[in-house]
């Protein structure tokens, strides 16, 4: 595979079940309210106790499917519209089913609203969203994953938080591979004070394998944009690195560093349909903190680049209706291909239960022009 110069590689828009996913950012869920959000086809209903802890369930009602989300919620149960059967907010387990009379003795406490396991991070509500249970099995409470949901880097006690949200008309696949590609930068993102088409030199970046993904090591980010060179002034520092990193299902996290100031954001590209992804991003910083505008300022440049990206991939979704072929080169494609082959042999170890083999097995180093 290495030695093929042109590579045929179509997205085939698998949405991976099993992991933590964004859902809704935290300030759009107020306390004993009930929110819609769509994370992977699957519709949930989102909502936030009385004591303003969140919680997720199945919209979807076990009795006879009405949205739950369209019923009343008095901050600990949710009430179905249709019938009036209540279900704890957290655990889904049912408590009252109102067309019950005193002799039916029907065991409520084993009827259950499926429940998502939920955790709030860095301004986001996130939702585990478990492997689909086999048909015609029922809805239990929901296991609590392994692992907690991702966050932000920081490196200091005090920061700033500002987070960015976008759709996007195209599959998962392309969100990701689209917001990992060097090589639309001087094409999409032109601007004055960052790059031109003219600006394009050779680059050499150094890649090594890190668990379910990939880092972009540590290095001096491109001397060819002013923001960076900005950066490095104001923090009076030797040198400036930056590590990104890639990871399953849909990771991008990248880290400034400057001296005692740093910059870091994790980008999300979540799959609300097999046709549609959600970009968010979150950033954590301790630079500028000084600055009244600082985060506004920073919330404009990133909305800038996430609409340049936006509105190239509503037009690249009008060539990808007709389903063409693709392809993927060497080297600028050569994230992409990773990206695709990390999730090959995640699906496969999921297939055969056994051990994830990595796809990159040691240390590389990339080449191209941007
Ligand atoms: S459909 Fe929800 S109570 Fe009947
Ligand atoms: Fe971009």
């Amino acid at each position: 595979m290495k030695d093929s110069p042109l590579q045929c590689q179509a997205p085939d828009s698998l949405m991976l079940f099993g992991f933590w996913y964004r859902a809704l950012p935290s300030e759009r869920v107020r306390r004993r309210k009930l929110a819609k959000a769509l994370l992977l086809e699957t519709p949930l209903v989102i909502g936030r106790d009385a004591q303003g802890r969140a919680f997720a369930l199945r919209d979807a009602c076990p009795h006879r499917g009405m949205p739950l989300s369209c019923g009343s919620f008095d901050g600990q149960l949710v009430e179905c519209s249709y019938h009036g059967w209540k279900f704890d907010a957290h655990t889904g387990q049912c408590r009252e089913i109102p067309s019950l009379t005193a002799g039916q003795n029907l065991k409520i406490d084993r009827i259950y609203a499926g429940s998502l396991a939920c955790q709030e991070r860095d301004d986001y509500i996130w939702v585990f969203v478990p492997e689909p249970a086999p048909a015609g099995a029922g809805a239990t409470k929901a296991a609590e994953p392994r692992i907690s949901a991702p966050r932000v880097p920081t490196f200091t006690d005090k920061f700033k938080l500002a987070y960015l949200t976008a759709d996007m008309p195209v599959s998962v696949d392309h969100g990701i591979i689209g917001l990992m590609d060097p090589a639309h930068g001087p094409f999409v993102h032109q601007a004055w004070w960052w790059r031109t088409r003219h600006s394009i030199h050779e680059k050499q970046k150094a890649f090594e394998p890190i668990p379910y993904g990939f880092r972009m090591s540590a290095h001096t980010p491109s001397s060819n944009s002013a923001p960076y060179k900005l950066v490095q002034l104001y923090a009076d520092a030797e040198s400036i690195t930056t590590t990104i990193d890639f990871m399953l299902p849909n990771l991008r996290q990248e880290t400034i560093r400057a001296g005692k100031y740093w910059f870091s954001s994790l980008t999300t590209v979540t799959p609300i349909t097999r046709s549609h992804c959600r970009i968010d991003v979150v950033a954590a910083w301790n630079l500028f903190r000084w600055l009244p505008f600082g985060p506004e300022l920073l919330k404009y440049v990133f909305a800038k680049f996430v609409e340049q990206d936006r509105h190239t991939m509503e037009k690249q979704a009008e060539g990808l209706r007709h389903n063409p072929h693709l392809m993927l080169i060497d080297d600028a494609d050569r994230p992409a291909k990773w990206y695709f082959q990390l999730k090959q042999a995640y699906l496969e170890s999921l297939r055969t239960g056994g051990e994830f083999r990595h796809p990159i097995t040691g240390p590389v180093t990339l080449k191209w022009k941007s």
